[in-house]
């Protein structure tokens, strides 16, 4: 499955809009009827607007109806070239928080492996109402 998730990244990786940082990223979501959903990030002039891959693909699937989800991979890298593992910023974490058990699974790739984190491991004692 993970070399499906890096599949479906790698295609919309070109997709990302990132004229600021030439930071490209992208994430393949991929929820608990096997459904996969893709993102990339989306910067604007206006700095904090920007919207990061990972939001962008629970975007995608939650406005299609989807609410339960199992991993996500991500990749990312100066125009596009994969060279180090890209974990989530935090407002992504926390963003995942809302939506997914502890044990969602965080698939990093650095162009050669993968590493699997547990959303717990990578966001300890996130905030919920
Ligand atoms: N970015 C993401 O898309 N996901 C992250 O988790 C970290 C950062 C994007 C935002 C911005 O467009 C670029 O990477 C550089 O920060």
């Amino acid at each position: 499955m993970h070399q499906l998730l890096l599949e479906k990244a790698l295609k919309t990786l070109d997709n990302a809009y990132a004229p600021y940082s030439n930071f490209q990223v992208a994430a393949a979501l991929e929820c608990a009827d096997g459904s996969i959903f893709t993102g990339v990030n989306i910067e604007n002039a206006s700095f904090g607007a920007t919207l990061c891959a990972e939001r962008s693909a629970f975007a995608a699937a939650l406005s299609a109806g989807k609410r339960q989800f199992v991993r996500i991979l991500i990749i990312g890298g100066t125009a596009g070239q994969i060279s180090a593992f890209c974990p989530p910023c935090g407002i992504c974490r926390q963003f995942m928080s809302e939506f997914c058990a502890p044990d969602f699974e965080i698939v990093l790739y650095n162009g050669e492996q993968f590493e699997t984190h547990t959303l717990a491991a990578l966001l300890p004692k996130g905030f919920l109402l």
